[in-house]
């Protein structure tokens, strides 16, 4: 009897610790289950003469009917605080899940690797540059000296620095310093594709960025002419924009290229005939080109009576813009997830 009085005290300790489904099952069945400890005891009756067996087996079944009581009670009591828990705004179960953020790429990081990845199929290879850039090679090397008014068309952040007291440091205005850097370090054959930011100190707009991605192309070999230059870019453009969309190459002034052109494609809105998204004029430019300028393949070292060649400048916020219908560049930086989400 004083096992059982054990049993009861230690089996109702248990049970008021027991405060949640699991806590409870697993009390149960250590005293109430078939293996429980109420019938061990039940089972070791038998051995018992009668009169104990009696009064024993009657204090068993006692005990049973307690426990099974405060099972209950307990069982109740922890479902009432299970509900005010969730009352209380602890979980709420049913509601759905929250997905985990996804990261993606940029807009103009895809366009660029698309961009690339034309170039490269037509045997281009990637090549990068400095963002801080000489003077030299910004201008100077490309037939931009001093006083020459294209510089005003590339309004430049400069920097405070001097090397010899005449050639100053800046931030490229463009991409194609790296025609000069390639040409410097690579011997011909030459068809290399440089893509890479550059900087414009200049009001922003819809259309203009003082930060803008280029990607730059420069092919130079034996034989090159302006039908490469026409074939290579209109390829490059139609695997872009479609293959059925016509591209336009009308003159154009760069002093590092001679001659020089402007590629266009034709407006995709209203195809050619003029809308609001092209400005009336039916075409959208893309970028400049045109053949390398002699004296730079000469000033580079190679033999100008052998090497001729080909250079463009595409923006890729301008690809990206026509080829989302993105009618404002500033949102590309303006880091809007609303928008960069789209992509
Ligand atoms: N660098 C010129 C620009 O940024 C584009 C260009 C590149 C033109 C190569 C001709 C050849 O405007």
């Amino acid at each position: 009897m004083a096992d059982l009085e054990a049993l009861r005290s230690r089996a109702l300790d248990e049970l008021a610790a027991a405060c949640d489904d699991a806590g409870l099952a697993a009390w149960r069945s250590a005293y109430l289950g078939r293996q429980g400890a109420v019938i061990q005891v039940l089972r070791r009756l038998g051995e018992l003469p009668a009169e104990e067996r009696r009064v024993l087996g009657a204090g068993a079944n006692a005990l049973r009917d307690a426990l099974e009581a405060a099972f209950k009670e307990r069982k109740t009591e922890v479902e009432r605080a299970a509900a005010a828990a969730l009352e209380a705004g602890g979980i709420d179960v049913t509601l759905p899940g929250r997905r985990g953020l996804v990261g993606r790429l940029h807009p103009i990081t895809q366009t660029e690797r698309d961009m690339l990845a034309a170039l490269g199929a037509m045997g281009f290879q990637v090549a990068e540059g400095p963002e801080v850039e000489w003077e030299y090679y910004n201008f100077d090397a490309l037939r931009i000296p001093e006083h020459h008014p294209a510089r005003d068309t590339m309004d430049t952040f400069w920097f405070d620095y001097r090397r010899d007291g005449r050639r100053s440091m800046l931030l490229r205005t463009h991409t194609s310093p790296n025609q000069i850097r390639f040409m410097e370090a690579h011997q011909p054959p030459v068809r290399v594709a440089v893509p890479g930011r550059a900087y414009r100190y200049e009001a922003t707009d819809a259309t203009h960025e003082w930060m803008l991605h280029q990607v730059e192309i420069l092919a130079v070999d034996e034989g090159i002419s302006m039908r490469n230059l026409k074939a290579t870019l209109t390829q490059f453009a139609q695997a872009l924009f479609g293959r059925d969309r016509p591209v336009r190459f009308r003159c154009d002034f760069f002093p590092f290229v001679e001659p020089g052109a402007e590629i266009a494609i034709q407006c995709g809105l209203c195809g050619g005939a003029g809308c609001r998204s092209c400005g009336n004029e039916g075409w959208l430019e893309i970028g400049g080109a045109g053949m390398v300028h002699r004296e730079i393949i000469e000033n580079v070292g190679y033999d100008a009576d052998r090497y001729t060649g080909f250079a463009a400048g595409f923006g890729v916020a301008r690809v990206a813009m026509l080829r989302h219908g993105i009618d404002d560049i500033r949102h590309f930086f303006s880091n809007d997830l609303r928008f960069l989400r789209q992509f």
